[in-house]
């Protein structure tokens, strides 16, 4: 580990870095080559931690680094002068000038942006890099498909704009194969509508974790994949074909049993008195609750790991404490680790589980991970 906290931890992540690179060798193994690699960093690398994550993905090879905002990509800008990096969000006019002062490509949907990025560029005495995003049916950023061609043809002819890549996004690559079957057609039909394109000069992209299983091997037009949740060793559904590339988890949530006590049946546990004891209860409080990133929605519904078993969650989590039944296990005491996702001996909880719990998505969970949460990074390349 590289972090050596002075005080003890009471919630922390465990980050193994190592996985991590693991991860993007064996998912660049898996496609078709000559593919590239562009990191999805966005949200601090899905709460990972950007400088950690990014200077790991720098190390295995990542041929660019998407973020969301201006201020993500300066960030990142210290710790690889030089390197790629994608800005996917669109920009607030305040925000323009930091793509010269960075040297960042930003995403353009509209000609009122590439008027604004020529003039970027004009300032700054050389041409602003863009990638062109085609919305093909996720209604969200990028020109309209049909609309494409003339967008495209006004980056062409800008002087200080420069086109540097061409993307899609797809809107449910994991549950709906036919959209997205259509998606890739209305991009490619789009790309041979554009006069003079060079597609070898260009990063053509579409594919993010759960479009990875669709890519057919031949690829056509596409020559480069945006990767975001699978570089963590996390399924985007739980049935994916991309179980095969076989990525591990690199993201630990943990935390540690602050009091065990002794409750009888029939007392009502937590906020809101939501579950009565059934029996003489052993509980554990644990460090833990909802400031840390245990979402609320988990009451009652999770469990956790303490010495290897499953110990369900009692009641409401709360903001810095959530209770679980330990009766059934022997000698749990005050300083047990107790594991939210991730392993524990032979045992574990994956992500998708507990965010099922929740109700919610592995994105989410990540990005709800609070920063008074540790982070603890596992660098040493083992197996
Ligand atoms: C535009 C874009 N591309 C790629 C990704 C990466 O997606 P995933 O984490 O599913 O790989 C995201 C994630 O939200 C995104 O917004």
């Amino acid at each position: 580990m590289t972090t050596s906290p002075s005080r003890p931890l009471r919630c922390w992540a465990e980050i193994d870095l190592a996985a991590l690179e693991r991860n993007l060798k064996l998912i660049r193994a898996s496609l078709p080559s000559g593919m590239r690699y562009v990191a999805v960093v966005k949200a601090d690398a899905y709460g990972h931690g950007l400088h950690h994550v990014a200077a790991r993905l720098m190390h295995a090879g990542a041929d660019l680094f998407a973020v969301a905002n201006v201020t993500e990509a300066a960030a990142l800008r210290e710790l690889g002068p030089g390197w790629p990096i994608l800005v996917l969000s669109p920009l607030l006019p305040e925000e323009d000038r930091f793509l010269a002062d960075h040297d960042l490509a930003a995403t353009v949907s509209s000609a009122e942006e590439v008027d604004r990025f020529e003039a970027v560029g004009r300032a700054a005495g050389r041409a602003v890099p863009v990638h062109l995003k085609i919305d093909t049916g996720m209604g969200r950023l990028g020109v309209w498909h049909e609309q494409s061609a003339a967008l495209y043809q006004k980056i062409q002819a800008a002087q200080h704009v420069r086109l540097a890549g061409i993307f899609t996004h797809f809107a449910s690559p994991d549950d709906n194969p036919a959209f997205t079957a259509e998606q890739r057609r209305r991009f490619i039909a789009a790309l041979q509508n554009f006069r003079g394109l060079d597609p070898n000069t260009l990063f053509i992209h579409a594919d993010n974790s759960a479009g990875l299983e669709t890519m057919t091997p031949d690829a056509s037009l596409f020559n480069a994949v945006r990767v975001g949740l699978l570089q963590f060793g996390i399924l985007p559904h739980p049935n994916s074909l991309l179980a095969q590339v076989h990525t591990e988890a690199v993201f630990s949530f943990r935390t540690r049993v602050g009091l065990v006590k002794t409750l009888p049946r029939g007392t009502t546990v937590s906020y809101g008195c939501t579950r009565t004891l059934t029996r003489d209860s052993t509980i554990a409080i644990l460090c833990a609750g909802y400031a840390d990133g245990i979402p609320r929605a988990a009451s009652n519904r999770a469990s956790v790991l303490i010495g290897g078993q499953r110990c369900p969650v009692l009641g409401r989590v709360t903001m810095d404490q959530t209770i679980v039944d330990v009766t059934d296990l022997a000698n749990v005491a005050c300083g047990d680790e107790a594991v939210l996702f991730g392993r524990q001996g032979n045992a574990e909880i994956t992500i998708t589980e507990f965010s099922r719990w929740a109700d919610t998505i592995p994105w989410e969970t990540l990005c709800s991970v609070s920063k008074r949460v540790s982070r603890l990074y596992k660098t040493a390349l083992g197996t």
